[in-house]
């Protein structure tokens, strides 16, 4: 485990997302679900690799702004399509703080 603190909660409010640089460089997704669970994703869409904090959260759904591929962000997984899949990173909120491991995990690609 190698976990990084990437931002505070004031950075991310509840139904919010924001996008952040790793120490190794690559861009990670934070958001805060209703109900305040703090998850972290793959910064980029799998499909052609557009930052997905340009998207939109509407509930737990993730829309990317490119060509509108949907993600549950309480599962990782697509919605539509419903086979893909974001990448999930472990996540550990100490006080205020927002740690994040990307040790890991590799982000999803499809190129299609
Ligand atoms: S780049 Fe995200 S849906 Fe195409």
């Amino acid at each position: 485990m190698a976990m990084e603190k990437l931002c505070t909660l004031d950075d991310v409010w509840e139904g919010d997302m924001d996008s952040f640089e790793a120490n190794d460089g690559r861009e990670v997704l934070v958001v805060c679900l209703d109900g305040g669970a703090v998850k972290a994703f793959q910064g980029v869409c799998p499909h052609q690799e557009i930052s997905l904090v340009e998207g939109e959260l509407k509930g737990n759904v993730l829309t990317c702004r490119a060509h509108l591929w949907q993600f549950d962000c309480t599962t990782a997984k697509g919605i539509n399509p419903d086979d893909c899949q974001i990448a999930e990173y472990p996540v550990q909120v100490t006080g205020d703080d927002v740690y994040v491991d990307v040790a890991n995990v590799e982000p999803f690609t499809s190129h299609s």
